[in-house]
């Protein structure tokens, strides 16, 4: 793989992302890992990240020379740039003058290896307080800007090359071509990591891995247990049973695209379990937020252990138990909670199909080395219906948490139905991959007056909360275009009983949450 040496996580997920939208394979190292293990992983290439600390800090995140001089082709970006000069001998001074944001950069060299086929004048985005003033013997300086007289430098013997600036953010014109030529013409790499191929190597993985033992997986209909249940099946076939749960708490729709188009896509062997009832008495008088979701975890799996148990009991033969229960880990959370920094409770996201502890199954998680948007290419790959694999992200306890009050079966209805109405529009006005998910919510305990036809209403508010994200650990509202807004407005008004009004939340995260509960 390419190795990404982390010195801040928030840049080194984006560019390990980058590295694979460029088609090789790249994994995160935290800085502390020692070097022996680092070469010991045999990187094809590293990338060291940049990060909040100034390499004159006493706390600074040191980088060992062991890892720049062996042999192996490395990239350094800002922090990552200047640990990099620091350790092969050039120096990096306070200059005092910090640069941050939009910078113009002066390319010295457009022939060189990072720059080559690029304009000699490039909009990049920097954030760096000190500058690299002499570059490390044998590195020719490539490109300066305001702030850094080094601002980049390259030496194709050793295969070293460092950016000052953040190639992987977006705002850098011309980013995403200094990290692919560096991985090409720099390091020589092949572009390999395709949908095609990742598909077919993951599908072999699970099969070597489960044998002929038989797997269970919990399918909630969103993309990520999907696309792994459809992957363990292209593995495996029938030694894999799905169990879905319907709580009652889905969208208008979603259970269907399950049970029917999922089914047909993939030829899975699917159990449903009819729990709707259930979900509803579990949830009568529950207000808090905290408590609906607890309620519905504890539900959750209580449903499914009972599930789990008739699957082994009727499809389990003696000679091949149930050995694996399916997760849709992504990567970004085997990094983070590799990241070891505990981080605070602020909601307690149960995650449907967390695995009951006296059903003794090992975990098969198909899809921990992929981040989303890889899995979503793996599920096209293997023919998930469109419907799921854009589907945007929806909370496990679903609408339970999008009542701001108890949960009923008529409150479901009437989200329902409004929701289906936004849905509806903002696909019809294409903007379903503009935005990361637009949360519909009802305020069942508040009510205001209207007016409609000649009488006097007094109904609920129905809150709607697009919203633009790459993560969803931080969110902006997006702002959707009046038109659209308002025919949705129109819209649910008169086709949704008991609903006379609609609101638009306008709060980014922090200090909102995405969903309301
Ligand atoms: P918040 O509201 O914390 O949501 O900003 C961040 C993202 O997580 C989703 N979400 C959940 N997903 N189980 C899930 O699987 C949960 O309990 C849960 N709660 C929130 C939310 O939709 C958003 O994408």
């Amino acid at each position: 793989p390419v190795l990404v040496v982390d010195f801040g996580a928030q840049y080194s997920q984006l560019i390990a992302r980058r590295v694979r939208e460029a088609d090789v394979y790249s994994e995160i190292v935290p800085h502390t890992t020692p070097p022996h293990e680092i070469l010991a992983m045999d990187p094809a290439a590293i990338i060291l990240s940049g990060g909040p600390s100034s390499v004159y800090a006493s706390d600074a995140p040191g980088l060992d020379e062991a890892v720049v001089t062996a042999g192996v082709p490395v990239l350094g970006i800002c922090y990552g740039f200047q640990a990099m000069a620091q350790a092969l001998g050039g120096s990096v001074e306070r200059t005092g003058r910090r640069e941050y944001g939009q910078t113009v950069a002066t390319v010295e060299d457009t022939e060189s290896t990072l720059f080559a086929g690029q304009p000699g004048e490039q909009v990049v985005w920097m954030s760096h307080g000190d500058a690299v003033i002499q570059p490390p013997e044998g590195c020719a300086v490539t490109a300066s800007s305001p702030g850094a007289p080094v601002a980049a430098f390259e030496d194709d013997e050793r295969r070293l090359y460092g950016v000052q600036w953040h190639p992987e953010v977006l705002h850098t014109a011309h980013g995403q071509q200094v990290l692919v030529n560096f991985l090409s013409r720099g390091a020589g790499l092949e572009r390999t990591w395709t949908s095609e191929n990742v598909a077919q190597q993951l599908i072999e993985q699970v099969r070597e891995q489960v044998g002929q033992d038989r797997v269970l997986c919990a399918l909630s209909g969103g993309v990520d247990s999907s696309v792994a249940a459809a992957l363990v099946q292209r593995a495996v076939g029938d030694q894999l049973t799905c169990v879905f749960v319907d709580h009652g708490l889905l969208r208008e729709g979603e259970a269907a695209q399950v049970e029917h188009d999922f089914v047909e896509a993939t030829g899975v062997d699917l159990v449903v379990v009819d729990a709707r009832q259930r979900f509803l008495t579990a949830l009568s008088g529950v207000t808090d937020p905290e408590a609906k979701r607890k309620a519905i975890g504890r539900e959750f799996i209580r449903v499914f252990e009972q599930a789990a148990r008739d699957v082994v009991q009727d499809r389990g033969d003696d000679d091949h138990p149930v050995k694996w229960l399916v997760q849709g880990t992504l990567y970004p959370d085997v990094v983070e909670s590799g990241g070891g920094a505990g981080t605070a409770n602020i909601k307690s996201h149960h995650n449907v199909g967390g695995l009951p502890e006296d059903l003794q199954f090992s975990l098969i998680e198909p899809l921990r080395s992929l981040f989303k948007d890889e899995v979503r290419q793996v599920g096209l790959e293997l023919g998930v219906p469109e419907s799921i694999v854009w589907r945007q992200p929806f909370p496990g306890p679903g609408l339970g948490i999008r009542i701001v009050g108890e949960v009923t079966a008529e409150r479901l209805d009437v989200l329902r139905r409004a929701d289906l109405i936004a849905r509806e529009e903002l696909t019809a006005a294409g903007l379903d991959r503009d935005i990361w998910q637009c949360p519909v919510v009802l305020l069942a305990d508040v009510r205001s007056v209207g007016v409609q036809g000649d009488g006097r209403t007094y109904g609920h508010p129905i809150v709607l909360r697009p919203v633009s994200s790459e993560d969803a650990m931080t969110a902006d509202w997006s702002r959707l275009p009046y038109d659209v807004l308002a025919r949705i407005s129109s819209r649910i008004t008169n086709e949704v009983e008991d609903v006379n009004r609609v609101v638009l939340d306008i709060t980014s995260k922090p200090p909102g949450t995405i969903e309301w509960e």
